[in-house]
């Protein structure tokens, strides 16, 4: 047996969707838009809302499902669930154990992750520290949001509203022998945060920091919607994103050109931008943000999953992960394909 620690590797991935596919002509006249304006600010063209009867962790089970058929695993082989989203379906307990009963696969640890667009890369560092420090062998990593449920479909929201759609994603982590190269195998995340920028992507109601936590007033107000400062936000999201990939590349001395870019999916133009400037060309840059929407921690493992079921990812590609949202919060690693 080789003393080694063992490697990480991704050994399936999933995803599902909502069931109702919304244009930006279904938006538009609702909020006070344009096809014209979303498309050529975003580049989305629809996203999808769920239907009656789904929820979070249906999409989520859906998504994890998908992911555990894809590595020839059963739910019983999971040794922990870690889940990101910012849209739980209640206030508490978080969706890691709701979606641990759905599969039925109690008493198995499950995490609940808050780094809104990051929260999948941070979920992805937890998994893999797991597994290389011995911890747990096998980890199911999860993504999942539904936002249609809490936007302010008025004028007041349209700078928000026509960007989230609802989606879930899912990886199995799985411990592998370091000796051995696999394809799916996981690099460390690089993870980094500054809450001095908290208040430019936030909702604060309900919030215990008030009493109480909500208020007719609250909702009137609009006050449970998300808070943007989009210029700020895309202005530091190009910077920090460009930056941190270039690192990337630079530690692990990667040809950018043959790399490929999952990024997190808020704005087309900011994944355009930061591929220019770090020198990935445009043909090996994941873009599912016209279908589907920004669907936050669900956005990286719903286009990696896209990636490698159209074979976008060759073996031994270097898929280099990247994302960047509301905290701040940002992350980067790489995959071998
Ligand atoms: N339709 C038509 N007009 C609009 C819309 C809309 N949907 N939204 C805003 N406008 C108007 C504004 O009112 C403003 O009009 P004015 O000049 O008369 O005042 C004008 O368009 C420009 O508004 P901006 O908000 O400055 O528009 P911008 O070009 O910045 O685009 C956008 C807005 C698309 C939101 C962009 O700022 C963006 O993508 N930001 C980054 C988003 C992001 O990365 N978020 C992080 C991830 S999400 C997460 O973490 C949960």
């Amino acid at each position: 047996m080789s003393t080694q620690p063992p490697g990480a590797r991704i050994s399936g991935s999933g995803r599902a969707l909502g069931a109702r596919c919304v244009s930006n002509d279904e938006l538009a006249a609702e909020l006070g838009s344009s096809d014209d304006w979303i498309v050529a600010r975003t580049g989305i063209r629809t996203r999808y809302f769920i239907e009656p009867g789904q929820s979070n962790t249906s999409l989520a089970l859906e998504a994890s499902r998908a992911a555990l058929a894809d590595a020839q695993r059963n739910a019983s082989e999971l040794d922990a669930i870690v889940f990101a989203t910012l849209s739980p379906d209640m206030v508490f307990p978080g969706n890691g154990v709701l979606l641990q009963e759905a599969l039925g696969v109690a008493p198995i640890p499950a995490l609940d992750v808050r780094n809104q667009c990051s929260g999948f890369l941070y979920a992805l560092s937890v998994a893999r520290a797991w597994i290389v420090s011995g911890t747990y062998r096998r980890v199911l990593v999860v993504g999942s949001e539904v936002h249609s449920t809490g936007l302010d479909m008025s004028p007041r929201g349209r700078a928000v509203s026509i960007l989230f759609g609802d989606g879930a994603g899912a990886v199995v982590v799985e411990a592998v022998d370091s000796h051995v190269q696999e394809g799916g195998a996981l690099e460390p995340v690089r993870l980094g945060a500054d809450g001095s920028g908290a208040r430019l992507l936030f909702c604060d109601r309900p919030g215990a920091a008030h009493h109480p936590s909500i208020t007719c007033d609250d909702i009137e107000a609009g006050r449970h919607f998300a808070h943007m400062e989009g210029r700020q936000v895309f202005r530091r999201a190009v910077e920090l994103l460009s930056q941190e990939v270039a690192a990337l590349i630079a530690r692990h001395s990667l040809d950018p050109k043959r790399a490929v870019l999952v990024a997190h999916q808020s704005n087309r133009r900011i994944n355009e931008l930061v591929a220019t400037r770090t020198n990935i060309p445009e043909d090996r840059v994941l873009h599912t943000i016209e279908q589907w929407g920004n669907t936050t921690a669900g956005s990286i493992p719903m286009a990696l999953d896209l990636a490698r079921r159209e074979r976008r990812i060759a073996p031994g590609d270097p898929v280099i992960m990247a994302a960047f949202g509301s905290g701040l919060t940002w992350g980067t690693t790489l995959m071998w394909g």
